[in-house]
Order: structure tokens, then C-alpha cells, then sequence
């Protein structure tokens, strides 16, 4: 029996995250959010004291870390037996996690891990290059985006309820660097796939955005 698959692509702070863990519950799908294993292995390679250059390095940590993902309510991840769930969301990691994202060899050797998420009865798959390179094969694709300026906004305002200190112009610029560097790497470039449906949610809420997406799987 074929396993359907529904990718959600798209910039970083696009609400990716909050549209797919809604829509995998709502269906009872799997879940798997790619941009937590860049992030795991950032956090390695930042534990280490690595240099982001050398390539063999943090190939061999993406080959030898042992990740485990518990998709509750909340996503909790450990690395290696040791809970690292609250160092995934600092910026930090995300910068990092998008630098060594552009290696060729760390992008192949973690491939298979995400590939090994598709099981029954169904995956919502949520990153940058799930319909284009990870599920070219995936019957429902999408691709969501938003203008740099309102991701900054939403997430200055994460930060800020989070209690954590943030700074709007600093955030927008981080976006922008993230957006370029992800879009212009040479292997799996965030970019749209052919058979994508594109999605705007600058001006919608992420109700709609929910019930659009699932509207096109039914
Ligand atoms: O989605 P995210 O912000 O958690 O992803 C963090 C970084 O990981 C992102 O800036 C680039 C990289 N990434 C990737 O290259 N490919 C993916 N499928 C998911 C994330």
C-alpha cells in the first residue's frame, strides 16, 4: 500500500512548524520536522567546538549521532540520550543548522534519516526540499511563504512572549541571510516544486492556512 506523503516547504519562520503539527495531528499522520535534524546536528557540531568548514568533521558527527524524536503535543528531541529540545529553538542553532545545511555530504548522509519517516498510515514532511528532493514523489505539495517583514514580526513576538530579549531590525536581518543562504546553496535549494500549490500567509491567520492545506488533501 502506497504511504501518502504531504510536504510542506518554505522559508524559515513561514509557520511551517505550527501548520504541519496541525495538520499531522488532525489526520493522524506522522510528523517530521527535517529542520530539527539540521538543528541537532548544529548542536553537536556547536557542543564540539567544530569549525563549520571542516566538512569531514561534521559528517562524521551526522553519521554517528543517535537522534530520538518523541511527536507528542510538543516535539521532544534528544541527541546522543541527552534532552536537547530547548537549545533547538535559539537562533543560534538555526543560523548554524542553515550554515552546515549547505555541505553536500551532511545533506546526503541525513538524507535516509528522514526517509525512514515515512510509515503508515501517512507523513506530513516539513522543511525546505521535502517535495523537491527528499519526497519528489509525494502526492500533495506545498509551498508556504511569507514577506520577511511579517516572519520577523511573528517571530519577534514568539521571542517576546517566550520572555526572551529580541530585537526586530536584528531578526529581519537574520531572515534575510537565512533566506538567501538557503536559497542560493547548490545542493537542495529551497525553491518550489513543480507540482507545489503556493500559499501566501502574510495576511491570512493560521486557521485558514490549516484549513486550506487540509482541504487539499480531502
Ligand atoms: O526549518 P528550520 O528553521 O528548523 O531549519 C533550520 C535550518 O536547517 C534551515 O535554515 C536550513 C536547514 N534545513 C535544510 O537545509 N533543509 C531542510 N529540509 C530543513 C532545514
Amino acid at each position: 500500500m502506497a504511504i501518502p506523503v504531504l510536504t510542506i516547504d518554505g522559508p524559515s519562520g513561514a509557520g511551517k512548524g505550527t501548520v504541519s503539527r496541525a495538520v499531522a495531528k488532525k489526520l493522524g499522520w506522522n510528523y517530521l520536522d527535517s529542520g530539527s535534524i539540521y538543528r541537532s546536528l548544529a548542536i553537536a557540531v556547536l557542543k564540539q567546538q567544530l569549525s563549520l568548514e571542516d566538512e569531514g568533521a561534521i559528517v562524521n558527527i551526522a553519521r554517528s549521532m543517535k537522534l530520538e524524536f518523541d511527536c507528542g503535543d510538543v516535539l521532544v528531541v534528544r541527541l546522543d540520550n541527552i534532552d536537547i529540545t530547548t537549545q533547538l529553538g535559539l537562533e543560534n542553532t538555526g543560523n548554524t543548522a542553515s550554515i552546515i545545511a549547505a555541505l553536500p555530504e551532511v545533506r546526503r548522509v541525513l538524507l535516509q534519516k528522514q526517509k525512514d519517516f515515512k510509515q503508515l498510515p501517512g507523513l506530513v514532511a516539513d522543511g525546505r526540499d521535502m517535495g523537491t528532493v527528499v519526497f519528489p514523489d509525494a502526492k500533495n505539495k506545498v509551498f508556504l511563504t511569507a514577506s520577511a517583514e511579517k516572519r520577523a514580526e511573528r517571530r519577534y513576538k514568539q521571542l517576546i512572549e517566550k520572555g526572551i530579549a529580541a530585537n526586530l531590525a536584528q531578526i529581519t536581518i537574520e531572515i534575510e541571510d537565512r533566506d538567501r543562504r538557503d536559497s542560493e546553496r547548490k545542493t537542495a535549494p529551497l525553491a518550489i516544486a513543480d507540482d507545489a500549490i503556493y500559499i501566501d500567509s502574510s495576511d491570512m491567520t493560521v486557521e485558514s492556512v490549516i484549513a486550506e492545506v487540509l482541504n487539499l488533501i480531502h
